[in-house]
């Protein structure tokens, strides 16, 4: 990572940087079937890449998650791409939703985005409705784009929203 990230509190969340400690749950988080079939271990081993900032999510105190951006920052492309994962436990109660939306109006008003993607798997039936809800539209889908396991290789749906179309509330 770059530089430490920020510290954003939502309606239902406070997104802030990943500490040490944090590791072990999001660890666990990560081992959970439900997060396992979208969001492999090895991606979390490869968050540290520069440009790409890891936020732990908070709900009620405990660490739920965690969401994460990457910045183009060439002034003739700008733009932030954002990816996500809520523990099970966490999850069905808008804490997923609340996160983006917090990070979003982060990346649109301070950072100055006016273009934001994601790049669900296009099997992820719930991220993308939820990606849809805050205002992505789908562009197309990637095919044959994330590797899932060794020789195997799925389809991604890419989503973009331009900052007039966030819907905030
Ligand atoms: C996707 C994710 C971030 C959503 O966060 P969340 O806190 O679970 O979201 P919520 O439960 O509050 O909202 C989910 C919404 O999807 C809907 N939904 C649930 N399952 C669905 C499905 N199979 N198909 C379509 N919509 C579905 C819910 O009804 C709800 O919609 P609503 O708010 O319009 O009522 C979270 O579930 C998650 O991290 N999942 C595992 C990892 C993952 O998929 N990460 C995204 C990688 S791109």
């Amino acid at each position: 990572m770059d530089e430490p990230g920020p510290v954003l509190d939502g309606m239902l969340t406070r997104l802030r940087p990943v500490r040490e400690q944090d590791l072990p749950r999001l660890l666990a988080i990560l081992d959970e079937p439900e997060v396992a079939a979208w969001w492999r271990r090895s991606e979390w081993e490869r968050v540290d890449e520069p440009g790409a900032q890891t936020l732990a999510i908070e709900s009620g105190g405990a660490v739920a998650g965690c969401i994460q951006y990457s910045e183009e920052t060439d002034p003739d492309y700008f733009s932030a791409a954002v990816d996500i994962f809520v523990g099970t436990a966490a999850q069905g109660r808008g804490v997923g939703p609340d996160a983006m939306r917090t990070l979003m109006a982060w990346l649109v008003d301070v950072r100055g985005h006016h273009r934001l993607t994601v790049d669900p798997a296009a099997e992820n039936a719930r991220a993308i409705h939820v990606y849809e809800g805050l205002g992505f539209r789908p562009v197309g889908v990637l095919k044959s784009y994330e590797r899932v396991e060794d020789g195997v290789w799925r389809d991604a749906l890419l989503m973009e929203l331009l900052a007039e179309d966030f819907r905030r509330a």
